[in-house]
């Protein structure tokens, strides 16, 4: 049988950086674990911009609909500002998400406990945090037609449409009690049906899939701003959090800051089932390509290569390998590692990307 194929699209600022040592973890894997994969690479982004005009050229589209993954830097950066819409690098990300048809992003922010102090939260707030927020990503306000800038009445309007369907909502709502039950077995779903339609039936929809098929599932719906100052007054509260694609990508980002650093979080983009049996699927950081930091060798690898952790458990059925993975971050945390980002109070001298990825490697290579 041939190996699973891994298309990678580094992307741009520390995309490219941190997606050096993801590629070592990889061949670690071939090397001592005889879990080889295909692997290949393509420009995404500003980068394919700057070579073919687009930032996502259509081969690279087609390839990435080929593969068993997709792992992803991240995108975009200043240099980009004046660049036409259509062609921003995050565009190509866009359209990769919603090409693929990758509906459901699963967002998992853990407090790991050597950085429970990290956090602007204090540490018993934090400590043991182990929430998945589950992000629909293919439709919403992202997507919604009619969008553009047009003349009314002697001005500009800028507009955006926030539209959802019910199939949309039901297959995301499905996800989120799938995994539910796979966790602590609860779900919050959060929207607006205070002051939007599209809430509404978000919130109909779930609670009709919740009723009809995971009635076992602990349910609850929450206005999404509260949800928000709940995520930081008791995030623990939380298990799986379903929400929109707009809500979801400001949720997670604040998600992001409990646990310590926006450079620790990982997420998986998942469609629907392949012939293979495997769902459609990248894997990206949460976080961008972090312009002020970018070439400096500060950059924190750890959200990318959690991203390829998923993929292990998501992709290829390797869950002990992803946890093998995940004990070796964990453990560089635990034995004082750390890049810039996650430097508090204390009078540490922090690792660069390379130095946090050779202690990873020798972490993994401690395990066996
Ligand atoms: P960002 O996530 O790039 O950076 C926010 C802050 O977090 C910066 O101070 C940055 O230095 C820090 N940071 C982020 N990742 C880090 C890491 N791995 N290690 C250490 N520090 C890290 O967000 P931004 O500044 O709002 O956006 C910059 C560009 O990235 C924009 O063009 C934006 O559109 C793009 N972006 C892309 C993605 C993606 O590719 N998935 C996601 C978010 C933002
Ligand atoms: C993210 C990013 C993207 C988004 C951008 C870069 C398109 O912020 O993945 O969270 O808004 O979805
Ligand atoms: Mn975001």
């Amino acid at each position: 049988m041939s190996n699973p194929s891994l298309l990678i699209l580094p992307g741009d600022g520390i995309g490219p950086e941190v997606m050096v040592q993801v590629r070592r973890i990889i061949d670690w894997y071939g090397d001592k674990r005889s879990l080889a994969f295909d692997v290949s690479e393509d420009l995404v982004g500003g980068a394919a911009y700057d070579k073919h005009g687009t930032p996502l050229h259509d081969d690279t589209m087609a390839r990435a609909q080929a593969v068993d993954a997709v792992l992803l830097g991240s995108v975009g950066g200043p240099q980009y500002d004046d660049v036409d819409f259509a062609l921003k690098p995050e565009r190509g990300l866009l359209r990769l998400r919603k090409e693929m048809d990758l509906f459901a992003n699963l967002r998992p922010a853990q407090c790991f406990d050597a950085l429970a102090d990290f956090s602007s939260l204090k540490r018993d707030v934090v400590a043991g945090l182990d929430i998945m927020i589950v992000r629909e990503l293919t439709s919403g306000i992202y997507f919604g037609e009619p969008r553009g800038i047009f003349e009314e009445d002697g001005q500009r309007v800028g507009i955006n449409t926030q539209r959802y369907t019910e199939n949309e909502i039901d297959r995301v709502a499905r996800s989120a009690f799938e995994l539910a039950r796979k966790r602590g077995n609860k779900v919050c779903s959060m929207e607006k049906a205070n002051v939007m339609e599209s809430g509404i039936l978000w919130r109909e929809v779930v609670q009709r899939v919740h009723d009809t098929d995971y009635p076992d599932v602990e349910l609850t719906h929450m206005y999404a701003d509260a949800g928000a100052m709940q995520l930081c007054r008791n995030p623990k509260q939380f298990d799986v959090i379903v929400t929109d694609n707009l809500f979801g990508d400001l949720l997670s980002d604040a998600a992001a800051m409990l646990t310590g650093s926006l450079g620790m979080l990982p997420s998986a983009s998942l469609g629907a089932p392949m012939a293979n049996g495997r769902p459609k699927a990248l894997y990206e950081p949460v976080h961008g390509s972090a312009p002020d930091i970018a070439g400096q060798g500060k950059a924190n690898p750890i959200a990318c290569i959690l991203s390829f952790a998923m993929a292990l458990r998501y992709s290829f059925d390797q869950g002990d390998e992803a946890a093998r993975l995940e004990a070796a971050v964990e453990k560089v945390l635990a034995d004082g590692l750390r890049t810039a980002d996650l430097l508090g109070e204390e009078n540490v001298t922090p690792v660069s990307t390379s130095q946090m990825g050779d202690a990873i490697l020798a972490a993994l290579d401690s395990s066996l």
